[in-house]
């Protein structure tokens, strides 16, 4: 049996192992997944104790993912420019970092919504760990344009100019400011801060959303629920973040194990459990 865990802190409350066990059943994979709590300051001891017991891989979250980036030996070009990482591999030739989390985003985006990138206005709210995770994979499906805000305006400027080169590549722009930047209504609006948390208001100018907006959150259960009320509430679609957190598992679960995994039945569940 290969074995693998979240690794967070908290991590009583991550549904990762009940995804990954269904993956497992439904595509005949011999693992186990767990969890393994760490320390704040005890990630690189508690993982090379891990990978002496046989750990294959880790899904990593909350606050390590930039402690898994450092920790790794090779990272794709997605962990780069996110400069964190959720998921590890530990092969023989060493650790692979990947950060699914943006790829978890658009395919949710365009695969369960319905909603194509290509050529659509895209508005990301925040710059923290969370957004920066996003904004590469969204600018690889060739957006007409990405505006990223946030409170702290250079953050976003920051996290733009990291992936100007990218956006390049991919014959579109990135441009970063600050929560008065927004210049217009946006296709697909991104919540990727934390203000629901803090109980703060939602932190993105009305002026975003048109009729029909997808308004995602990054967010899901009751932390999503503010800022679906107030997308709704001007004629924009919400969407919360369950679909992206079983659609980067998908990715994750790829990554080790060589096959995809079938997402729909799996976020179905999830949503009857939770009644979401
Ligand atoms: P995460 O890993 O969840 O992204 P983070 O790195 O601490 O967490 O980032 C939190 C994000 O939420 C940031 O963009 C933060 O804005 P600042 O960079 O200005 O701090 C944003 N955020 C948190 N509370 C907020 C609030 N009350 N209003 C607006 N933005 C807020």
């Amino acid at each position: 049996m290969d074995t693998y865990v979240v690794i967070g802190n908290p991590v009583a409350h991550s549904k990762s192992p009940r995804i990954h066990a269904r993956f497992a059943e439904l595509t005949g994979q011999a693992m186990t997944y767990g969890r393994l709590a760490l320390p704040v300051d005890g990630f690189a001891a508690g993982v090379d104790a891990a990978r002496r017991e046989g750990l294959r891989g880790a899904n990593v979250t909350v606050p390590f993912k930039f402690d898994a980036f450092a920790y790794a030996t090779h990272r794709s070009e997605r962990a780069g420019l996110a400069q964190a990482c959720n998921t590890l591999r530990f092969d023989a030739d060493g650790v692979w970092c990947e950060n699914t989390d943006g790829i978890g985003l658009v395919n949710d985006i365009q695969r369960n919504a319905g909603v194509a990138l290509r050529g659509a206005r895209v508005l990301v709210v925040g710059a923290g760990g969370a957004a920066a995770g996003v904004v590469g994979p969204l600018l690889a499906e060739g957006p007409r344009e990405l505006l990223v805000i946030n409170r702290t305006a250079d953050k976003a400027v920051a996290l733009a100019e990291r992936h100007a080169a990218w956006a390049h590549r991919h014959a579109t722009v990135v441009r970063g400011g600050g929560l008065d930047a927004v210049d217009g209504p946006f296709d697909v609006v991104v919540n990727g801060t934390a203000a629901s948390l803090a109980g703060a208001a939602i932190p993105v100018p009305v002026q975003a959303l048109r009729a029909g907006t997808l308004a995602v959150d990054m967010m899901y259960g009751p932390a999503a629920q503010p800022f679906a009320d107030w997308a709704r509430s001007h004629g924009a679609v919400p969407r919360d973040g369950l679909g992206m957190l079983v659609e980067q598992a998908v990715a994750a679960f790829r990554f080790w194990r060589g096959v995809e995994p079938p997402s729909a039945p799996v976020l179905a569940e999830l949503r009857a459990e939770m009644g979401a």
